[in-house]
């Protein structure tokens, strides 16, 4: 009985120090006065404080934790809100604060979508990375065939972010401002394509200097915001991930307000960790925020059209959830932590299937939204 109540008593301790969020900690000190007047009373009551089915990302987390999230899902599908609503403490649009979805006609905004994101996000106290400002893609069909010389082109331009930026001004924390700007071959700003489709019409109609431009507009919209430049392959391709450190610097050194940079880790199993190390502990060493913006984990990077997802998979997918989220805190000071975001979080949902059109299971929860190995993974490398 003494050895138990001793035990209580150093769990009360511990709770006391773990970074959880003041309802997590009133409940697990409910539950240690519920253990110790059981004793009291004589009662034998099991010490079985299984917290690990109750315990939440957001509530272990000691940064913003956040996932990609749709609205139409979070309107639809009772499972995803519930996850959605409990487990994050910051939300990315993951297609609605895009060009094509904001302004789908020249000068025709839309914002309903995003609105919508917004209030679900402010009524579950998460924070709001808005996703994105200009991207080379994912563009609606008039600015493809827009026709302008190089003014109707800059105040086409400016005019997107500052309506989309200033309609959400107070609203999101921060923006992606330019997303994907710079090369995979050799790391100069995308301009033409080089494979069909990959080439930025922003570059090729507005110069080079249309990314300090980009983040001009967004922070006079929205002089509060935090403003990053996001990529992806930094982790795998050491010249992107220098050219990408160089051409932020350089911004920044001209007083061009940037505050971070997102890598957006789409990896695999088999991605190097080394790699994963290298890049955070570069991206670093600007000083700037760092926020892991799009983490998924794809179990079938060979493209095997049957593949079976077996419990070793499950395992070794897991093991990498940790060792991200483990790099990170070792790897980004504390004051640069912006956070980690997985791109959305369900198997169901995911984007990478339908983009590689192959079977995969890239995100901590099933297609049935039931936590995976890859949940816990993830929750003991936050841990
Ligand atoms: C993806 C979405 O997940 C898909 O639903 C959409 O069809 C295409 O875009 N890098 C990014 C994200 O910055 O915006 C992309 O999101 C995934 C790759």
């Amino acid at each position: 009985m003494e050895e138990l109540k001793s035990s209580v008593t150093t769990l009360s301790a511990y709770f006391i120090t773990l970074p959880l969020n003041r309802s997590f900690r009133l409940l697990s000190l409910f539950m240690v006065l519920l253990i110790t007047y059981s004793c009291k009373k004589g009662t034998p009551t099991p010490v079985t404080v299984s917290s690990v089915d109750t315990t939440t990302l957001r509530s272990v987390a000691s940064f913003p934790i956040g996932a990609a999230m749709n609205p139409d899902l979070i309107k639809s599908n009772t499972y995803y809100t519930k996850i959605a609503g409990t487990q994050y403490s910051s939300l990315t649009p993951e297609n609605v604060m895009k060009f094509a979805a904001t302004e789908p006609s020249l000068s025709q905004f839309s914002f309903a979508d995003g609105d919508y994101l917004v209030s679900f996000a402010a009524q579950k106290h998460m924070r709001v990375h808005a996703h994105n400002l200009i991207w080379y893609t994912s563009l609606p069909v008039w600015v493809i065939n827009f026709q302008g010389d190089s003014l109707a082109w800059e105040s086409m331009f400016k005019t997107h972010i500052e309506t989309v930026a200033g309609h959400f001004k107070g609203k999101v924390a921060s923006w992606d401002v330019v997303n994907e700007a710079i090369r995979d071959d050799n790391g100069t700003l995308r301009n033409q394509d080089v494979n069909a489709g990959d080439g930025s019409i922003w570059r090729r109609h507005l110069g080079p200097d249309y990314i300090a431009r980009a983040f001009q507009y967004a922070h006079e919209a929205d002089p509060n915001a935090l403003l990053f430049y996001n990529d992806y392959g930094q982790e795998y391709n050491g010249l992107k991930l220098d050219s990408i450190i160089a051409l932020v610097t350089k911004l920044k050194t001209r007083g061009i307000p940037i505050s971070g940079i997102g890598i957006q880790l789409h990896i695999d199993i088999n991605t190097s960790n080394t790699g994963i190390t290298t890049a955070l502990q570069k991206l670093a060493a600007t000083g700037l925020l760092i926020h892991i913006s799009e983490l998924d984990i794809s179990v079938n990077p060979g493209n095997n059209q049957n593949l079976v997802l077996t419990d070793a998979l499950m395992q070794t997918q897991a093991a990498k959830y940790q060792f991200v989220a483990q790099t990170y805190r070792a790897s980004v000071p504390v004051a640069q932590q912006y956070g980690i975001t997985t791109w959305e979080f369900s198997d169901a949902v995911s984007w990478i299937p339908v983009y590689y059109n192959r079977p995969d299971w890239p995100l901590p929860f099933d297609a049935s939204y039931n936590k995976k190995a890859a949940f816990y993974g993830l929750l003991k490398g936050l841990q």
